[in-house]
């Protein structure tokens, strides 16, 4: 649990800064179209804000009920408050990514679900380090039920990358429907992505059985942990 909780709250902090960051501004630098289908805006803005919630309206090209950070994704981006971030409008429709509202809610789900994880890591680690978290079951039960997010943020982050670079295969080169191959047919296509997904619910399956087995096992009692219980003190499985 200790160990969980501190590497928790380093990955956590490491997946905003540096890698998220440095993510953020490689895309700005190489695909501008895809950052700002990532944040909605679709007019070229000095001082660009940072879409926190909104819903996309893309025949209209903007966005309903906004709750907006002013100036941040320019400073986000170029470390300033009032540089150029360009907007959708600068390039033809043909060359957006094709499911604007699905990269979005993807790449805010997966910046969200990032942020939640640094403060529940961060409220988690300061229980340990107080030595309150084996006696706070609402947290215990908060990090048990939070296990399923990371692969929804995986998950969503993925599908950020890969909508995000439509409707190129090489960017700004060559175009997702000038790449396939005429020789593989649609049943070929079927049949290896039935094959990838028996794959996936086979190992899934195996995963759940792994971790339970582990979790009906319990933690070891002849092991570090039991060794620096103090006495009177409930073990992680006592608390259970
Ligand atoms: C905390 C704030 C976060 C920021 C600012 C951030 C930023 C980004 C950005 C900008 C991309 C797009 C890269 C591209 O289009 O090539 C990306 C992709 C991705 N992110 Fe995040 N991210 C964050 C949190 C997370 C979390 C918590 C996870 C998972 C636990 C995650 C997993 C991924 C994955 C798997 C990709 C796709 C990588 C690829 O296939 O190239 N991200 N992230």
């Amino acid at each position: 649990m200790r160990l969980g909780v501190i590497a928790g709250l380093i990955v956590s902090i490491l997946q905003l800064f540096p890698t998220g960051d440095w993510a953020g501004r490689m895309v700005a630098e190489k695909q501008p179209v895809t950052l700002a289908a990532m944040e909605a805006l679709f007019d070229t803005q000095h001082g660009a804000p940072l879409v926190i919630i909104g819903q996309h309206d893309v025949a209209n090209r903007t966005i309903d009920n906004p709750i907006l950070v002013p100036k941040m994704l320019s400073f986000l981006t170029y470390r300033r408050w009032n540089p150029e971030v360009k907007g959708l409008n600068e390039v033809p429709q043909r060359d957006w990514p094709q499911n604007i509202p699905l990269l979005y809610f993807a790449y805010h789900i997966m910046v969200g679900l990032g942020t939640l994880f640094i403060a529940v890591m961060g409220i988690a680690a300061l229980l340990l380090w107080r030595r309150k978290l084996y006696d706070a079951r609402w947290m215990l039960w908060l990090l048990t039920l939070m296990f399923p997010l990371p692969y929804i943020a995986n998950t969503a982050g993925w599908i950020t990358a890969e909508m995000g670079r439509q409707p190129w295969l090489v960017y700004g080169l060559m175009r997702t429907e000038e790449g396939f191959s005429k020789m593989v047919s649609a049943g070929n296509g079927w049949f290896t992505f039935l094959g990838f997904a028996g794959m996936y619910t086979v190992l899934s399956f195996l995963f759940f059985f792994l971790v339970r087995r582990e979790i009906e096992h319990g933690p070891d009692s002849s092991g570090p942990v039991a060794a620096q219980q103090q006495p009177g003190q409930l073990s992680p499985a006592e608390v259970r």
